[in-house]
């Protein structure tokens, strides 16, 4: 049975929590590696619509155990909600929840930093989540983060967490020159997050090991895009993990040679919140078309989403990067009546067309695209089969893979799960 990684290959929101839902159907097990509550990942149940932060979108589904790994960075608080939230919906998460011992937490502290970072960031910010996930991944890096592991180890959890509350205070006091909360409620808080967290630590490596040895279906689910990669993307307008399939076996601690087949998320055209480069832009009254179609606004933060056309060079690059096997691509229906149609099928600065992708902030701002101008349809929302789309809908899909050397293997045209087409037969 296969190990299938679904990877965002854009700027995040591609669709990944559809595509993981639907495969959930057939998997036994869905983790996530990397990211943390700065993800919002849509799923309709019923027309129900449900947005996961923190959980793997197979939580949905009864009876699949589903893991968040060491990579991720864990918000007590919202993962508290979530909970909640799913329970609410008649689904049972004890036993089948698993969040690793060597998860890093993200505290409030972690949420001020962020929002004071980008304060003093002013006109060149980032426009984060403000979900402290720069600050978290920071802390982890400079090796004074606190993991669940500890937090819920009594004689562990003031020592680690007091010392984080410390080096917090003084840097939101003397760098900030803001206030925090006291440090006594700190610690109580930091034992109820522990209390919470007790019935779902575990080890998840070990979990996802058993459930490779057995032969089980495993799901790994990615957050945000690949261009949003703290190393391959547009840095500093980037996320701070690694959304690719790197990040996805490293925050699991899953062998690579076990991936059976790499699913890139590409979005039929393109989107991207916050600040930073993004060559395929569009102009306001086609973004503006396309925002309400696809409602392209925030699953996290609620804002309006930039818009843009499809970008095959970063398409084939992201498929290089990750071995991407196959593509799910996603949102088509919302090109249907377009008046007109283009994709990116090159990148020129100053005139001079460049392979790959821009490495420096000074590149990225200076490339330009090459479009294609591409024929238009009418309706693919209503179709069910391959065969039964337009030609020049075809004609769009082959042309994503001539250009990336790799297969169109889901074709979604709808937000719900039955609209999904797959062209080369059950991944699972
Ligand atoms: P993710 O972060 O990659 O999981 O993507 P998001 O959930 O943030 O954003 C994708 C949005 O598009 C969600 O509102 C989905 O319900 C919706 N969606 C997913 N696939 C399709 C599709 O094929 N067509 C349409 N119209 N909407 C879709
Ligand atoms: P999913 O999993 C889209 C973006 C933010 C910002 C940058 C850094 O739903 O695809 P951060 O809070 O991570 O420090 O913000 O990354 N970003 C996302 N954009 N989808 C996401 O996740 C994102 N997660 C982070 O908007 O530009
Ligand atoms: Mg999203």
């Amino acid at each position: 049975m296969p190990v299938i990684a679904v990877i965002g290959a854009q700027w995040g929101d591609e669709g990944k929590g559809k595509i993981v839902d639907l495969l959930s159907a057939k998997a036994d097990v869905i983790a996530r590696s990397q990211g943390g509550a700065n993800a919002g990942h849509t799923i309709y149940r019923d027309n129900q619509k449900i947005i996961l932060h923190l959980m793997p979108s197979g939580v949905l589904t009864p009876g699949r155990q589903c893991l968040i790994g060491p990579g991720v960075v864990l918000d007590p608080d919202i993962f508290a909600k979530e909970i909640v939230a799913v329970t609410d919906l008649g689904l049972e998460l004890q036993g089948r929840l698993l969040v690793d011992y060597r998860t890093h937490l993200v505290f409030p502290t972690h949420k001020l930093i962020d929002q004071y970072q980008e304060e003093v960031r002013g006109g060149s910010k980032i426009g984060t989540t403000s979900r402290g996930i720069g600050p978290a991944y920071a802390d982890k890096s400079s090796r004074r983060g606190v993991r669940v592991g500890e937090l819920i180890n009594p004689r562990m959890r003031d020592k680690v967490c007091g010392e984080l509350y410390d080096y917090h205070t003084h840097l939101i006091e003397k760098v900030y020159d803001k206030e925090l909360p006291d440090r006594v409620e700190f610690l109580q808080q930091c034992e109820a997050w522990a209390d919470m967290l007790v019935p779902y630590a575990s080890d998840t490596v070990a979990s996802l090991q058993v459930a490779i040895e057995k032969n089980k279906t495993v799901i790994l689910e990615g957050a945000q895009g690949v261009y949003l990669d703290i190393d391959l993307g547009t840095y500093p307008f980037v996320t701070s993990s690694h959304p690719g399939i790197g990040g996805a076996v490293l925050g699991i601690g899953m062998p690579f040679r076990k991936i059976d087949y790499v699913l890139g998320v590409l979005k039929a055209y393109c989107t991207r919140v916050g600040s930073g480069p993004f060559p395929t832009e569009m102009d306001d009254e086609t973004a503006e078309r396309l925002r309400a179609r696809g409602a392209e606004f925030g699953s996290t933060t609620g804002r309006p989403r930039r818009c843009g056309w499809l970008d095959l060079p970063a398409a084939k690059q992201a498929a290089y990067w990750n071995s991407i096997d196959g593509w799910a691509v996603t949102k088509l229906d919302v090109l249907d009546g377009q008046e007109a149609l283009k994709v990116g099928i090159g990148y020129q600065i100053r005139g001079r067309v460049i392979s790959g992708v821009p490495a420096t902030q000074q590149a990225w701002d200076e490339v330009e695209p090459v479009y294609a101008g591409l024929k238009t349809w009418q309706n693919s929302r209503d179709k069910t089969t391959f065969e039964a789309l337009a030609p020049t809908t075809k004609d769009f899909l082959s042309t994503i893979e001539k250009f990336t050397g790799t297969p169109v293997s889901v074709i979604s045209n709808g937000a719900q799960q039955q609209a999904t087409i797959m062209t080369r037969g059950e991944l699972i």
